[in-house]
């Protein structure tokens, strides 16, 4: 046999055994979908003499989250164990090459090793295999395969808001359950807007006292806020999941319930918008501001506070008649109301900055005349793509969370009543899924602008928890996809198939849905108030 026939030979040896071994490129049953899954044949079997091992402690918290989390889907107590590389065992190893929140899992027929290099990234490689792990014929089999993973963007958020209805604590650790479950890492408070400042602010007593009452359907509801200790709750809870909590106080507009309680504060505003505005000409406004981010900026950890910056016109007619603040404009050069709407933004970032955070704001921000290196911005108005490019243009960061399709006030169904339409649009789950696709053209030049994306919910028409979750689910489980999953790896029937494992673990939380297969399992929930309107724009 001659060299060249020798070479042939091993390599149609090695192309049969590889093909043996691994299939190409597939799909599993997993929400956010890995982004390189190899499969092999044959599977594991995980038994009760199945160990866990970890081959660092800097790992090892997640040794206890795998144990109880297999205890409580599968019933079997696995043991764990010091030493690496036993058989027929899961081993968590530390691998410092790989980047934070990547990991990596290996199952062949001796056993499964995950590996990663922080405890974030081997969360999900545990969340991954939970999820992988069902049983077959009651026993719990996994497929051999290789997974490489990595999220696609760094931000994959969620945003509640919690000022028009209030849901309290144990409804966003729920939330913060499932967005962990989803590889999800961002979670934004709206605290503050018209019907209820939420958030305690040990300096300005009355924001709670009087701020925190009511709510968008009822005026006099009883007051419910979050103390400073339900909020250090919240981010410990969220930190455990890998879940960065954002603060968003909202100005120089929606201020009406600090308004409430502190009339010397407010730039007034007229019959629905009574005290929309801050008030912008008189510098006890910006030391309130200073004190409230001084608090808020202790309380929340995260690098960031949102300052909203969203919808100024609403409710400052007054600003153009108060002598105070014509005078103001003139004195400061600021030209017009406008310009002066820029003026607050800017001094609101400036007191962010002072703090050691990065201001957010929602996509008005961009003309304000803030810097990239200070500010961030969230794309939100859909129908004014403009403003994403612009925001592209001037070198901003960008998280995207335009209304169509990440808007989860807006209904799910054409069959639905209650909740927003834009132009007879709404966002149905397979339309979030196929985001960002018809913006691809937008954004591609600027990749590396877009921090990630975001599902908001406002809760104007959202009265109660059963609602709120009809809204929320099972469209969470898009968002996270296309956040975390690569375009060229995302597939819609692969992700259909895998939304009834979703919608089974929803039910064993208690979590209310909509079924997008069975519309009449899950009759859309009427709320008890008036909040059930249905409403365009
Ligand atoms: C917004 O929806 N007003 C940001």
């Amino acid at each position: 046999m001659n060299n060249k026939t020798l070479a042939t030979l091993f390599t149609v040896l090695c192309s049969f055994l590889f093909a043996n071994t691994f299939a190409q490129q597939t799909h599993i049953n997993v929400i956010p979908q890995p982004n390189n899954i190899i499969q092999g044949k044959d599977h594991f079997i995980i038994n009760p003499k199945t160990v866990i091992t970890c081959s660092s402690e800097q790992i090892s918290k997640n040794v206890s989250i795998l144990s109880s989390s297999l205890k409580e889907n599968t019933g079997l107590e696995l043991k764990t164990k010091k030493n690496a590389g036993a058989k027929n065992s899961i081993h968590l190893k530390l691998n410092p090459v790989l980047k934070p929140e990547a990991y990596h899992i290996t199952i062949d027929k001796k056993g499964i090793v995950c590996e990663a290099s922080s405890n974030v990234g081997m969360f999900y490689a545990v969340q991954t295999l939970l999820q992988s792990i069902k049983p077959t014929d009651g026993k719990y089999a996994i497929n051999c395969m290789i997974i490489e993973d990595s999220p696609q963007y760094q931000w994959r958020g969620f945003m509640l808001d919690d000022s028009r209805h209030f849901f309290g604590k144990e409804v966003v650790k729920q939330i913060l359950d499932v967005m962990a479950y989803l590889k999800m890492n961002r979670f934004h408070m709206h605290l503050t807007d018209e019907n209820g400042w939420r958030v305690e602010i040990k300096k300005y007593p009355k924001l709670t006292e009087i701020g925190a009452e009511g709510n968008w359907s009822d005026r006099n509801a009883p007051r419910k806020f979050y103390t400073q200790d339900d909020i250090r709750e919240i981010i410990a809870y969220a930190a455990e999941r890998h879940i960065m909590v954002i603060p968003e106080i909202d100005m120089p507009g929606h201020a009406s319930a600090a308004s409430r309680a502190y009339p010397e504060i407010s730039g007034g505003g007229t019959g629905r918008w009574e005290g929309f505005t801050f008030h912008p000409a008189k510098e006890t406004t910006y030391q309130f501001i200073d004190d409230v981010m001084t608090e808020i900026a202790t309380l929340f950890p995260a690098p960031y506070i949102h300052i909203g910056g969203d919808e100024v016109h609403y409710g400052n007619k007054v600003w153009f008649t108060d002598p105070l603040i014509q005078q103001f404009i003139k004195d400061n050069n600021l030209k017009n109301e406008i310009g002066l709407e820029h003026y607050f933004v800017r001094r609101a970032c400036d007191i962010v900055n002072s703090k050691g955070k990065t201001m957010i704001g929602w996509d008005e921000i961009i003309a304000s005349g803030v810097t990239p290196d200070k500010a961030i911005t969230m794309w939100w108005r859909h129908d004014k793509p403009k403003q994403l490019t612009t925001a592209l243009n001037k070198g901003f960061s960008i998280i995207m969370t335009p209304r169509i399709p990440c808007y989860f006030d807006f209904v799910q169904d054409s069959t639905q009543q209650i909740g927003r339409r834009w132009g007879g649009k709404f966002n149905p789950i397979n339309e979030v899924y196929t985001f960002p696709d018809d913006i691809n053209s937008l954004i591609k030049n600027n990749q590396s602008q877009i921090m990630g994306m975001q599902a908001s919910t406002w809760t104007e028409r959202i009265a109660d928890t059963k609602r709120l979750y009809y809204m929320i689910f099972p469209r969470l489980a898009a968002i996270a996809e296309d956040a975390w999953t690569n375009q060229t790896r995302k597939d819609y029937s692969s992700f259909e198939n895998n939304i009834p494992d979703f919608l089974k673990y929803l039910d064993k939380k208690g979590i209310n849905y909509f079924n997008p297969f069975d519309k009449k399992t899950t009759p859309e929930p009427w709320g008890p108030t008036k909040a059930d309107v249905i409403a365009e724009g």
